[in-house]
């Protein structure tokens, strides 16, 4: 997605949002460059760790051909996958991650030429942020094609489409379509309602008692964005943001030159990320700056540590805040802290997004 966004050529236009979509993008691009690719992956078989080279990726695609599960790294939250054609693998993801039935999943892809094998009539405002932001940290919903069955739209007539940007998810999907596949659904690699794993290791420590052995957890790298993708709706004449993240509402309006519908315009649709409660660590959390001794605090780095509180997490900006946020609810777990006391950041629009996975971590 690296240089494909359209720039502001000069600031003579008033009203189009342009300073905080050249801002968002220059932060993203930055994050990006300065997270290293790791050379090689590791495959964790649920009880072994094997050194992944290209040929473990193709073991790993073979593996989704037949049936198997395969949780892999996207640049957002490590996925949990299946072939999306295969009935039973998607039911099998259903019951690992203990989800509703009816909650859709999204549906990957290596690249936006595949658009059409699920989805018909796109509008052209999606056809726009499809070509100016896959591969990337979003999702479309879309009108789907007879392929997109129920069991993977949750019954609805649309689905889920999404092209990531990693290195190891696209090498992934790249080799299961080599090998006559058609897409991999993949919701976010944890127990329903929990918070998202960002690595391999978090991925082993929530799924691996659910896991069968023909599973597999393919470690790549830590995730870089480190928050679920912005989930656009395409259904109505403008887009709607269904979800938040770092594809901000800013960037979508200068790319389709269309304003997002507002909440209230919208009807119900089945998201399960719109549930109040979600994203949730085992220790509550507060969205609060009064920690007794003893809890956790997470905020920005120059707001000081609260006494006898312990610091979670200290993030420069909000990508970082981002970056970091479901690693800091996961130490807090694992260092068996009760209370969680967070100050979200405020100000810009990734904010916005993070702001949107704490309320709802704030909600048991
Ligand atoms: O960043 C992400 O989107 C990650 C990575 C793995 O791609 N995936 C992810 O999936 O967060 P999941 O299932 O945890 O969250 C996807 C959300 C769910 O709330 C689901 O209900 C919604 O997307 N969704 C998927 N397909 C949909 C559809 N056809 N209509 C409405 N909502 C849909
Ligand atoms: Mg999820």
């Amino acid at each position: 997605m690296k240089g494909r966004c359209p720039r502001p050529l000069d600031d003579g236009d008033s009203g189009v949002p342009r300073v905080s979509v050249e801002r968002g993008w220059a932060k993203l691009e930055q994050r990006y460059e300065k997270t290293p690719i790791n050379k090689s992956a590791t495959i964790i078989y649920v009880s072994k760790i094997l050194e992944c080279i290209q040929s473990t990726i193709n073991e790993a695609a073979i593996n989704l051909l037949n049936g198997g599960l395969v949780a892999f790294p996207t640049e957002t939250v490590y996925g949990l996958g299946a072939d999306a054609l295969n009935k039973n693998a998607i039911s099998r993801i259903y019951a690992v991650k203990d989800r509703p039935k009816d909650h859709p999943l999204i549906v990957h892809v290596s690249s936006i030429s595949h658009i059409d094998r699920w989805s018909r009539d796109v509008p052209d405002y999606a056809t726009k942020l499809a070509e100016n932001l896959w591969p990337g940290p979003m999702t479309l919903i879309l009108p789907r094609t007879d392929i997109a069955k129920d069991f993977i739209t949750g019954g609805q007539d649309f689905v889920g489409l999404r092209v990531p940007d990693q290195k190891f998810a696209l090498l992934l999907l790249s080799e299961f379509e080599k090998q006559g596949g058609m897409g991999v659904a993949a919701p976010s690699a944890n127990r329903f309602g929990k918070v998202s794993p960002t690595t391999a290791q978090d991925v082993f420590e929530e799924l691996n008692q659910y896991l069968g052995n023909e599973d597999l957890i393919l470690d790549g790298e830590k995730c870089q964005v480190g928050l679920e993708s912005t989930i656009v709706d395409c259904r109505l004449q403008r887009p709607k943001i269904l979800r938040p993240g770092v594809i901000t509402k800013s960037m979508i309006e200068y790319i389709t030159g269309l304003e997002t519908i507002s909440d209230e315009l919208n009807e119900q649709i089945r998201t399960s990320g719109l549930l109040k409660s979600h994203y949730a660590p085992i220790a509550e959390v507060f969205l609060t700056d009064n920690p007794d001794e003893g809890d956790g605090f997470i905020a920005l780095i120059d707001i000081e540590t609260p006494k006898g509180a312990i610091r979670l997490a200290s993030p420069r900006d909000s990508v970082e805040y981002a970056q970091v946020l479901y690693q800091a609810l996961r130490l807090a777990d694992r260092r068996k802290i009760k209370k969680i006391f967070i100050i979200p950041p405020s100000g810009d629009e990734i904010a916005v997004a993070i702001q949107d996975r704490l309320i709802k971590a704030a909600k048991k």
